[in-house]
């Protein structure tokens, strides 16, 4: 796909709706895939479901995700009747990496290490094999790291010399209630664990609900200091490192 030319995709795309973008995406690309987790992830596969049936999903499975996270993804799994691809960590990084430092590292010096073992190193393998992805990100998720997020855009973090590798948003400029509208009118499955206040959910160790008019960033790594929670899925939207804090408890 060396050929795509971003510039008038992204000329094309500004301000569209999601479907839109999403159907741009799909026509566009063959060997393209939607990466799943969230609330977001599963509007995208029934958007996606009536422009294409074939559509590839795949999900990092951390080996730390909430039990309720595994039982949503089964039953997305069955609903939509499609395959979702669980890319799980290199045993040879991982192994050591536990024998050495444990299980909660992450607590004591960031979660970037343990992320980079579990999801970022898998995540790699998978779009090394891909032309394109499709995330669920929204740029009011963040005010630090996803204001100026794109419809379309060359993923910096991940494209190779040789490879360019593309990333589309369509709902970058939904909002969170816009997303749930969609789930309830659809009838979308969810996790279970939005009904016990959790927003944005990641694993199990570095997630918590949040208390009402909270922001839903703030239940992720809620130990570390600063703004800029990225896990470097998304690195190209940081620039710049953040200090971290140790968890009080
Ligand atoms: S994260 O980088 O902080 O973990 P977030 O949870 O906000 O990301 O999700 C943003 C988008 O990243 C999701 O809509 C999804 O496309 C992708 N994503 C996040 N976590 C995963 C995961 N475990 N597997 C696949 N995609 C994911
Ligand atoms: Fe590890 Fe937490 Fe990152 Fe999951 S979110 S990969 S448990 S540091």
């Amino acid at each position: 796909m060396n050929s795509f030319n971003i510039p008038s995709a992204q000329t094309e795309l500004k301000n569209k709706n999601p479907r839109r973008i999403l159907k741009y995406a799909l026509e566009n690309f063959d060997n393209i895939a939607i990466s799943f987790s969230g609330a977001e992830d599963v509007v995208l596969i029934d958007m996606a479901l009536n422009i294409r049936k074939d559509i590839k999903v795949f999900s990092l499975d951390t080996g730390r995700l909430h039990s309720e996270t595994y039982r949503f993804m089964e039953k997305v799994r069955k609903h939509y009747q499609i395959d979702i691809e669980l890319l799980t960590p290199d045993r040879t990084l991982l192994d050591p990496f536990v024998k050495a430092k444990g299980l909660f590292s992450f607590y004591q010096d960031s979660h970037q290490e343990c992320c980079g073992i579990r999801k970022v190193e898998p995540l790699r393998r998978k779009l090394s094999q891909l032309d394109a992805w499709i995330t669920g990100q929204r740029k009011d998720q963040s005010l630090d790291t996803r204001q100026d997020i794109p419809e379309v855009q060359l993923d910096t973090a991940f494209s190779s010399d040789n490879k360019p590798l593309i990333k589309f948003n369509p709902l970058l400029n939904w909002s969170s209630a816009q997303v749930w509208d969609h789930i309830e009118a659809y009838q979308v499955p969810y996790n279970e664990l939005h009904e016990k206040g959790f927003i944005s959910i990641g694993c199990e160790p570095c997630t918590r609900a949040v208390l009402p008019n909270q922001h839903e960033r703030i239940g992720r790594w809620w130990w570390e200091s600063g703004n800029k929670k990225e896990c470097g899925l998304h690195a190209g939207n940081v620039t710049t490192e953040q200090p971290r804090n140790k968890p009080s408890t």
